[in-house]
């Protein structure tokens, strides 16, 4: 009898700490976040990368977990607009190229960052071409429903001319149904390099570790 009084009031004594663990655990996981990078830009050291790197240090050192995609060193095509995808959830497209690699972590993640240099007042197409086949995954659910995600916007340019793409990006937000958490538009950056030193790096910074 004393043996099982003496158990019993053992397993109580571990069971509280193991369970507040448990929950701390549980508490930093659902803070952590999975963050998926579209990289539009073609120049592996350029503008647009630096922000990146920035953006994913932020992110990085609040806990979260960031994947780069780097479009240009990928096989991509554009959109067929034939609106046949959606049949097979793992594999939404019709057309089987290297967005194979990037649907699981789209379909995962909880922020989406769109990065890109302003290439006549617009994203790059490889950015272009990557988030039109994003559709295929709006084809898998019922009203072309999209998942919901978070977004953020990095920018590079040798101007400063960012409206119609601010424009164009706040409406994506609308139609998507997503959420923006802020963009980081860095103008009069021209050549690789002429970022350095530039204070919309700590911007990126910020935006990264705020999410
Ligand atoms: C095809 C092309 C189009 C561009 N169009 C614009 C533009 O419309 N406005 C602008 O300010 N800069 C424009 N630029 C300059 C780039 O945005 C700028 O060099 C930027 O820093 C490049 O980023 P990256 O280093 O990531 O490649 C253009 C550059 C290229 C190659």
């Amino acid at each position: 009898m004393w043996v099982l009084y003496y158990f019993f009031i053992h397993a109580i004594i571990i069971a509280v700490p193991l369970k507040s663990v448990n929950e701390i655990g549980k508490e930093v996981a659902t803070m952590s976040k999975k963050i998926v990078i579209l990289n539009g830009s073609p120049r592996a050291k350029g503008n647009t990368a630096a922000l990146i790197q920035a953006f994913a240090e932020g992110a990085e050192a609040a806990g979260h977990e960031v994947t780069r995609f780097d479009l240009q060193k990928m096989n991509i095509h554009p959109c067929f607009g034939c609106c046949a995808g959606g049949k097979n959830p793992e594999s939404p497209c019709v057309q089987k190229d290297d967005m194979q690699i990037i649907y699981p972590a789209y379909k995962q993640v909880d922020v989406v960052c769109l990065a890109s240099p302003l290439y006549y007042w617009s994203i790059s197409g490889q950015l272009k071409c990557a988030f039109d086949r994003l559709f295929a995954v709006a084809e898998c659910n019922a009203g072309y429903k999209n998942p919901e995600k978070d977004c953020t916007l990095l920018m590079a340019a040798e101007g400063n001319g960012f409206e119609e793409t601010a424009y164009w990006y706040d409406n994506l937000m609308k139609h998507l149904g997503w959420t923006d958490r802020g963009k980081v538009l860095c103008g009069d950056v021209f050549g690789i390099g002429d970022i350095a030193g530039n204070p919309k790096l700590q911007e990126a910074y910020e935006l990264g570790k705020s999410l």
